[in-house]
């Protein structure tokens, strides 16, 4: 068996390195584009749709909430209301109903004990890369691009992100190959943060059998495998690979889940849900559990209890699932990824050097394009055709992704999309005339 080492709760690594900071700075740039252009199209950030926030009958649920924890603990609804406004158990007040949803909707196995209920998911990150990566030399594997939200924690807590060689879609491989190019420089990968569901920020989901090969790699080099499932119960077509969660049997995979997809960000609610057994030992498992929560309470203390019970309300009314909610939200998301690419290959004729992906649901998909595509041009797009895609370099630990950009379809509209579109191509087509004359004159 292998033994999961795990952090004491004040390891640290040091200072952040320089260059990975650099890499976080890009947010602030596309912020100021947006700030900057504001009649621009934007096609950058993945928020969304907030037509179908809910929030007053959200709202409206919290006294259901605390009816149903008076019932249960046999108090008055008028203590419950009080304890709710109080401090909370750090690991969380609704994990017995979170624990029934992620099994009725995503198909985790999970306990409540299991669960952590965190501030959104990036906290569930947060503690679960810090407690996985206590000493010098030991990194967390991801894929390249990958979700800023972990490159972010992992440059703030000086932890070495290390992007899997994994082009050829052989991610197994890739972390056998990892595995041993660390180990002849005496580090370790404690951890590999996935998204194996529409990924942000290449919409890609890796299929049944990759998933349950990158599993295998993971549990015979000790790595735990970190799971984030923010778009899980977008999917437009097509039969669902089951999460990474279900198909461990070694105790491998912590989930990572949040209701800023499925509800709405502002409830910053998520969890971390960890195995069982860690790589077969439930003693390992307590101890990673007791880690989090340790972390957690230097952390926020406790998630909101207001915000879990404005949670727990909507997952009573809904009977344990968010299916009823999501259905119309997914219809959108659809319907906009239809239009997305119908709209591209209007523009883009087959042969004329730019290609996209058509993912089976979530919130982005991938363009290439026969030209590098970085700050400069983000900030001429914004300008001069008034359409803002965002680089995928923004999201890579390398120059690999420079050609290639993300497009994020979920919160914008119809007539957006048929807009932001042409203006894109009007904007490539000046590039590659450009490129044209700029040969001619050479
Ligand atoms: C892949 C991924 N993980 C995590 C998050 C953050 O989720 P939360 O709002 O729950 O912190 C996002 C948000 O966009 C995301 O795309």
């Amino acid at each position: 068996m292998i033994e999961p080492r795990l952090a004491a709760p004040a390891a640290g690594h040091g200072a952040p390195a320089a260059t990975a900071l650099a890499r976080l700075s890009v947010m602030n740039f596309l912020n100021e584009v947006a700030a900057d252009y504001p009649r621009a199209i934007s096609f950058a950030s993945g928020r969304p749709a907030e037509a179908f926030f809910a929030i007053d009958a959200w709202l409206e649920g919290i006294p259901r909430y605390f009816e149903h924890l008076a019932a249960r603990d046999g108090r008055s609804a008028a203590d419950v209301a009080r304890l709710v406004g109080q401090y909370g158990r750090t690991n969380g007040l609704i994990n017995d109903l979170v624990a029934a949803q992620l099994f009725a909707d995503d198909g985790v196995p999970c306990t409540p004990e299991r669960v952590v209920i965190t501030a959104g998911c990036q906290e569930a990150l947060t503690l679960c890369v810090q407690a996985l990566c206590s000493a010098p030399g030991d990194v967390v594997l991801t894929r390249n691009p990958t979700y800023i939200g972990i490159t972010g924690i992992a440059a703030l807590a000086g932890i070495e992100l290390v992007p899997l060689d994994d082009g050829a879609g052989d991610t197994a491989g890739a972390i056998e190959r990892a595995v041993g190019m660390l180990a002849a420089e005496g580090r370790r990968a404690r951890a590999l943060y996935l998204i194996p569901s529409f990924d942000n920020p290449t919409g890609d989901t890796l299929s049944t059998a990759e998933r349950v090969a990158i599993i295998d790699a993971c549990r015979r080099h000790g790595i735990v495998v970190l799971e984030d499932n923010p778009y899980g119960m977008f999917r437009f077509e097509g039969v669902a690979p089951p999460p990474m969660a279900a198909l461990d049997r070694h105790g491998v995979v912590v989930y990572l889940g949040t209701y800023s997809k499925t509800l709405c960000p502002a409830v910053r609610i998520g969890c971390a849900v960890v195995p069982e057994t860690l790589f077969g030992d439930a003693a390992a498992s307590r101890a990673l559990i007791a880690q989090l929560g340790v972390r957690k309470s230097f952390v926020t203390v406790n998630s909101s209890q207001l915000n879990q019970a404005l949670v727990g309300g909507v997952l009573l009314a809904e009977q344990g699932s968010l299916e009823r909610i999501v259905a119309p939200a997914r219809q959108h998301y659809r319907r906009n990824r239809d239009l997305f690419v119908a709209r591209l290959a209007e523009e883009f004729p087959a042969g004329c050097g730019v290609s996209w992906n058509c993912p089976e649901g979530g919130f982005f998909l991938t363009l290439e394009l026969p030209f590098a595509f970085g700050q400069t041009e983000v900030a001429r797009c914004a300008d001069e055709f008034q359409v803002v895609p965002l680089p995928m370099s923004f999201f890579a630990l390398d120059d690999s992704q420079d050609r290639r950009v993300r497009m994020a379809f979920s919160n914008v509209s119809e007539a957006q999309i048929a807009t932001g579109v042409a203006q894109f191509a009007r904007f490539v087509h000046e590039m590659r005339v450009g490129a044209r004359c700029r040969t001619v004159l050479a």
